[in-house]
């Protein structure tokens, strides 16, 4: 490209973000639509002397928009910004969404990742590195860990890795219960992996459909580290590509390709044989009340999945808490000695979260807050 073509190219985006953000009144999320418009269709580089093939024809300023946006471009953009004037949110009208360390496709089947539960996974590795270091420290050569005999119960994906046992090789296993897209599954097996050889992740949810979302993040994750394969990842222009730059470590994959799939009602997806054998137990649960859900914003009530979102009244008369109380009730069962729960609440739900943690038996229970300074997670070690 010449330094002429480039400048013009340059000043033909200028264009196209300013009417689009002339149309959503934000420039921001212009920029956005406009940079997944070039990574699906790359700017066409107009041949010596003329448009490129399947140039526009010049709109207000001949010769600028012309250059660089194809008719392809543009009808893709207009059908973008349609979507996102109907309200659709803009997560969903990308279709994809980054979260920590990773991209992860999102439609109308998960919840779009929220940046409190970024703050979520980090509590959840923090423990995790802790719940391990004391493992490794007692049990140095103890042999296999808790449910290496498993055998796969009915909800569960055996096809990920056939031949292979179903949970652990001694290592520390971790559960993301109501994974949706796997953000929170994922982002465990990419961080802690590479520094943990024997990390075991499981992720659940009771819709098949969340699930088929999550298994093709979890394919297109391990395919965008494959260059040239043309997988998930390259056919949706990058939609499931990794945020940062880089290759996955070979850990990250591992444990990306041993991570199972289980379908099923919080602890009832499970193997029995991982009872008591759980280091990290790690669940965004839904969370708001019948009454929150109707005054909640449009661009969230009318889009995202109701079962991500909303929860009966708990035994303790708050809204919202039903499902949070199920986990924690039953996740000491589930967890090794010392073996932590975390678990993404509402500020309005900690009190309530703890003494239930603390009367079924938790040992140290306390809230961590968001970046927002809010208590947003209860955490609680066996
Ligand atoms: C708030 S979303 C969290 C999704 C994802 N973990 C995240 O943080 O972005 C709650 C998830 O729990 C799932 N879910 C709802 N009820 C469930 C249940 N009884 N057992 C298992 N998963 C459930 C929903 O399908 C949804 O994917």
């Amino acid at each position: 490209m010449t330094a002429e073509t480039a400048a013009t190219a340059s000043r033909s985006r200028h264009d196209l973000v300013a009417r689009v953000a002339a149309a959503l009144g934000s420039v921001q999320e212009a920029r956005w639509l406009v940079d997944h418009v070039e990574g699906v269709l790359p700017l066409a580089v107009p041949a010596e002397g003329g448009p490129p093939a399947g140039a526009s024809p010049p709109a207000t300023s001949p010769g600028a928009t012309s250059l660089a946006a194809t008719q392809a471009q543009r009808d893709l953009l207009a059908a973008l910004v349609a979507r996102r004037q109907a309200g659709e949110p803009l997560q969903y009208v990308l279709g994809h969404w980054s979260f920590r360390s990773i991209e992860l496709a999102v439609d109308r089947r998960v919840l779009i990742p929220r940046p409190e539960t970024e703050q979520v996974v980090e509590q959840a590795l923090a423990e995790l590195r802790r719940v391990a270091g004391e493992r490794s420290g007692r049990a140095s050569g103890a042999g296999r860990g808790p449910g290496a005999d498993a055998t796969a119960s009915p909800g569960v994906d055996a096809t990920a890795s056939p031949g292979r046992e179903v949970s652990g090789r001694g290592g520390p296993v971790v559960v993301d219960l109501g994974t949706g897209s796997g953000a929170i599954a994922f982002s465990v097996a990419v961080e802690a992996g590479p520094e943990l050889p024997d990390l075991m992740v499981w992720a659940t949810d009771l819709s098949d459909k969340a699930l088929g979302v999550a298994r093709a993040n979890r394919e297109a994750l391990i395919g965008s580290d494959r260059p040239d394969d043309g997988g998930p990842a390259a056919k949706a222009g990058g939609a499931a590509d990794r945020a940062g730059a880089g290759p996955l470590p070979s850990g990250a994959l591992r444990a990306l390709r041993s991570l199972r799939f289980a379908r099923g009602s919080w602890f009832d997806a499970l193997p029995a044989s991982l009872r008591g054998g759980i280091a990290l137990v790690v669940a965004n649960p839904p969370y708001v009340s019948s009454t929150d859900y109707v005054c909640l914003d449009p661009g969230v009530r009318d889009w995202e999945p109701e079962l991500a979102l909303v929860a009966g009244t708990g035994t303790g008369g708050v809204g919202g808490t039903a499902e949070i109380e199920t986990i924690v009730r039953e996740a000491p069962r589930w967890l090794v000695p010392g073996g932590t729960l975390v678990v993404e609440i509402d500020p309005a739900q900690a009190d309530g979260a703890i003494d239930l943690a603390r009367r079924v038996g938790f040992g140290a229970v306390r809230t961590e807050r968001d970046l927002a300074g809010r208590n947003r997670m209860l955490v609680a070690v066996r």
